[in-house]
């Protein structure tokens, strides 16, 4: 029997049906069995974010146009079932995309509804429904979630996202590893690599590539 090969089909054009677009950022991880979108999304997460199995996200494309223009008559979507244009609806390559921040970690099945940024260093409970955006550090949990408290103080919460260690360079975060693991001391670890800065520099005014290592 002989087999002709198959000529590659051309890409899919970009509709809500298409897959989800998913950017992780470093070492980010989403578990099994797998994320959701059922219609197409496009989820930016930032470093060091981990997302548990099952989670399902609906950006702002799986709206019906009767949410953005209530005048419409009829939940139906006639535009795709029927061609038939007359309600206007968010075009894929223009929705917002789902914005999730570094160190974000996400419960088993949350539900993430609409193009909303979840912000660093956030917690969202298992089985959340989210809805609005999370604003840093929070733990959010329930239907519709809400945040039953904040990880670090406000003051603390401004020093970590001006600090944004996920950012640094990876050898930078594996020395910090240690004092990652307790607030106090990841703060006392800031002082002391900016106190180190400082010398660093004054001995660079004082000669010139004398911290370039002799
Ligand atoms: C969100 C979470 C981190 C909160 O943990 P916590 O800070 O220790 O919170 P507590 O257990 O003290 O609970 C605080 C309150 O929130 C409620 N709560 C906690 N998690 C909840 C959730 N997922 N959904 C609804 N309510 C929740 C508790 O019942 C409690 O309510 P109360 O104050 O009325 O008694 C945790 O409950 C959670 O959901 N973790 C996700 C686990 C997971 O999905 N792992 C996947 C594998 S990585």
């Amino acid at each position: 029997m002989k087999y002709r090969r198959k000529r590659k089909p051309p890409p899919p054009p970009v509709t809500r049906d298409s897959p989800l677009k998913l950017t992780l950022g470093r070492y980010s991880y989403v578990s099994p069995p797998t994320l959701h979108a059922p219609f197409y999304a496009d989820v930016q997460v930032g470093n060091y974010t981990s997302i548990a199995g099952d989670v399902v996200v609906l950006s702002d494309t799986t709206q019906h146009a009767c949410v953005q223009h209530p005048e419409c008559v009829t939940t139906f979507p006639f535009y795709e079932n029927h061609g038939h244009a007359f309600v206007h609806h968010v075009p894929p390559a223009e929705a917002k995309p789902v914005i999730i921040g570094s160190d974000v970690w996400i419960g088993y099945r949350a539900l993430i509804v609409g193009s909303i940024t979840i912000g660093h260093g956030a917690i969202v409970g298992a089985g959340a429904v989210v809805a609005k955006d999370v604003p840093p550090y929070a733990v959010v949990v329930g239907n519709p979630a809400q945040a039953i408290r904040y990880r670090f103080d406000q003051e603390t919460i401004e020093i970590l996202l001006a600090t944004a260690w996920w950012d640094w360079p990876e050898e930078q975060v594996l020395a910090s590893l240690p004092a990652l693991e307790n607030i106090s001391n990841f703060l006392t670890h800031l002082v002391d690599m900016r106190n180190a800065a400082v010398e660093n520099t004054a001995r660079e005014v004082e000669q010139p590539g004398s911290s370039r290592g002799s």
